[in-house]
């Protein structure tokens, strides 16, 4: 359930017509929902409930400080990879005790950081990152809290960019030589261990790989006390993946997710930690476009949008789907026909869809792309020098735009012509 929905023949996010927010900002631009956000961030904190939890926001799904601010106020914590994200975390208000760093590529400079200010635990992801770690706490006189992301070699079940979970991916230390690392852990100056970490992979739609993970968890939970180590969270990463077609099967729910976590965890009495991105993100966000022309090709008819990859890059990067809407509901008995939905990019990557059944549409009518407040925005970038497009917040009637769009004066005076040339 989402806050996108058609009234009086004009699709709406929450109490506002996307249309009147475009005639405001101009397109293409991304909308959220305040509503749908706050739905599904109470989803996982209601389906964990039984158990003493933090959900943490997935920053790198949609990083926009406004959002995190309203998650934050909500009482989220949240997951960072970098220090940007730490910085972002911050700049929202969260506490800095609620920030887990995950990542296989922590900086010393990140460390620092995150230590000068505060940090609930480092999600250690390999021995070189624990000694490195180990040494600028140290230097700086801190204990850094820690966990170590084991990977649980399991087949996450899903697109192979996006599976974490297998030992030929870069993430985390074999479980098979947990023991080991956590022995290590525990003799370097500068490091507590809190728990473990464990991340499979994003967009997963069954249950079956979290519960193959996680009962692997419960047993090294076991195993790593019994070996004297203080295990008392367990943070499960996100992954829990959203219903991009309507039409498909949905995946399975928050509340079905953290019976799970219940069932295989639950009775080891650990603190759960989780950190969805998409399930939040996701479906709290729309990409709104114009169509620029409707070109009929020799065999097909292409929609060019006023939207590209640089905007929205899943479809071209993981061939993911993500269903249009046309912003004028279309009359009920109007026949839909096959479009190939493209942007201005000059390659032909720049594809959001092929033969795509939508009503007639012309040159200046809107379209929305659902599902993408996770991993939209944040993937964007600014190829073929077309700026970073809006960010758009809505609360009931009242909406907010909360990134601008840049003016090409600030994008040129980002580069700069050497004197000697
Ligand atoms: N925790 C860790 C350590 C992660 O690496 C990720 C996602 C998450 C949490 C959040 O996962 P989520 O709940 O959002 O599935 N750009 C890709 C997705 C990349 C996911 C990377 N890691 C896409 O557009 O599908």
């Amino acid at each position: 359930m989402d806050h996108f929905q058609y009234r009086n023949g004009a699709l709406h996010a929450e109490d506002v017509a996307l249309s009147e927010i475009a005639a405001s900002v101009g397109t293409p631009f991304y909308c959220y929902s305040t509503a749908t956000l706050t739905r599904h961030y109470s989803l996982f904190t209601e389906a964990l409930s039984p158990m003493p939890h933090l959900v943490c926001f997935a920053i790198k799904s949609l990083s926009n400080v406004a959002v995190l601010k309203l998650l934050g106020d909500l009482g989220a914590g949240m997951d960072v990879v970098s220090g940007g994200e730490y910085r972002r975390a911050l700049a929202a208000g969260v506490s800095p005790d609620k920030i887990v760093f995950s990542g296989v590529g922590k900086t010393a400079e990140e460390m620092r950081l995150a230590l000068t200010h505060g940090i609930r635990q480092f999600n250690v992801e390999s021995e070189p990152e624990m000694r490195a770690l180990s040494a600028v706490a140290v230097e700086m006189g801190k204990i850094a809290p820690i966990t170590i992301r084991v990977n649980p070699d399991v087949d996450a079940k899903t697109h192979e960019k996006i599976a974490t979970g297998k030992k030929e991916n870069k993430f985390g230390i074999p479980i098979s030589r947990a023991v080991e690392v956590y022995a290590e852990a525990a003799s370097l100056p500068g490091l507590q261990i809190v728990g473990i970490d464990v991340h499979i992979g994003s967009q997963l739609t069954e249950l079956e790989p979290f519960e193959q993970a996680y009962k692997k968890v419960a047993e090294l939970t076991e195993t790593l006390r019994a070996a004297g180590h203080t295990i008392t969270r367990l943070d499960l990463g996100g992954g829990l993946g959203i219903p991009y077609e309507r039409s498909n099967t949905a995946p399975p729910l928050p509340l079905e997710y953290g019976a799970l976590i219940q069932r295989t965890l639950g009775h080891l009495g650990c603190e759960i930690e989780i950190e969805p991105g998409r399930l939040i993100s996701g479906n709290s966000g729309v990409l709104v476009s114009k169509v620029i022309y409707v070109k009929n090709g020799e065999d097909r008819d292409f929609l060019i949008l006023d939207a590209a990859m640089n905007d929205l890059v899943r479809p071209s990067m993981y061939g993911a789907h993500h269903d249009i809407l046309p912003v004028v509901e279309p009359a009920p008995a109007t026949e839909a026909q096959p479009y190939d939905v493209v942007g201005p990019v000059c390659e032909t990557g720049d594809t959001f869809a092929k033969a795509r059944d939508l009503p007639p549409l012309v040159a200046g009518d809107l379209v929305a792309f659902r599902s993408a407040g996770a991993y939209g925005a944040v993937m964007a970038s600014e190829y073929n020098s077309r700026p970073l497009i809006p960010e758009v917040l809505v609360r009931g009637d009242q909406f907010a735009v909360i990134r601008a769009r840049p003016s090409y004066e600030e994008i040129l005076n980002r580069d700069t012509i050497p004197e000697w040339l």
